[in-house]
């Protein structure tokens, strides 16, 4: 049974992730909030070193939303608080972890971008600028556990059919949007040993949206 830390488990994506790696028989430390705050860099040590024997992935899901502000009125805040939710947590959580998953060939790492860290959106700055620098993270980190027969992948999906964004969205098109069992059942393949040779990707899951 391999050992998955996955962050952002109690978040939209992030039940359906849990699901599909319980299903696939493997054991799930889910990493909650407020019980961890990820943003600082002794709680993602500690998440860290709460598994218990051999650490097999790291699913980094946590990240978060904000703006609406073209870049000249977008208050300091919302920069700070887009960088340390969707960058300085995934540097803090992959700076834990690496040891631990190469102590053993095999360990994977995926993070969860968006669409906007390539393709960006009109007064969204902080949140495009913070996931694209994700994707730079994880393709640095594709690059330096290779060697140790590792690897680490970033899935942009472009919106998710979760209850906060029909909430968020309520005349669009849910139908258009990604389940998120459909990019549990990508990351939960990115973290088998299926995907071995793949290493660096940057993984569309657009939907028809
Ligand atoms: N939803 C979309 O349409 C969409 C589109 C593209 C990319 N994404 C990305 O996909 C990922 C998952 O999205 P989602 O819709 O599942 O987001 P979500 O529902 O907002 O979930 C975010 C998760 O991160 C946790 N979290 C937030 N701040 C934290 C902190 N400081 N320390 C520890 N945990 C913290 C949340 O816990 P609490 O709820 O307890 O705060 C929650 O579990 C995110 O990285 C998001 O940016 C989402």
């Amino acid at each position: 049974m391999r050992n998955i830390l996955v962050t952002g488990a109690s978040g939209g994506l992030g039940g359906a992730v849990v699901q599909v790696f319980e299903a696939s028989g493997d054991r799930v430390i889910g990493i909650s909030h407020p019980a961890y705050d990820l943003t600082r860099p002794e709680e993602c040590a500690r998440a860290v070193a709460s598994i218990d024997g051999p650490a097999h992935a790291l699913i980094h899901l946590m990240g978060g939303f904000a703006g609406g502000q073209p870049v000249a009125e977008t208050e300091d805040g919302t920069w700070r608080r887009m960088m340390a939710m969707n960058l300085d947590a995934a540097f803090y959580m992959a700076r834990a972890a690496v040891p631990r998953l190469l102590e053993q060939p095999g360990g994977r790492i995926v993070m969860i971008g968006s669409r906007n860290a390539v393709r960006p959106a009109a007064n969204l700055a902080a949140y495009n600028a913070s996931k694209a620098g994700l994707v730079a993270l994880v393709q640095t980190l594709a690059l330096e556990v290779a060697a140790g027969g590792a690897t680490a992948n970033v899935v942009l999906p472009s919106v998710i059919d979760t209850a906060a964004n029909r909430a968020a969205m309520p005349t669009a098109d849910p139908g258009r949007w990604v389940p998120p069992a459909a990019i549990a059942e990508l990351i939960v393949w990115l973290a088998s040993p299926a995907a071995a040779q793949i290493n660096g990707a940057v993984v569309p899951i657009y939907g028809r949206s």
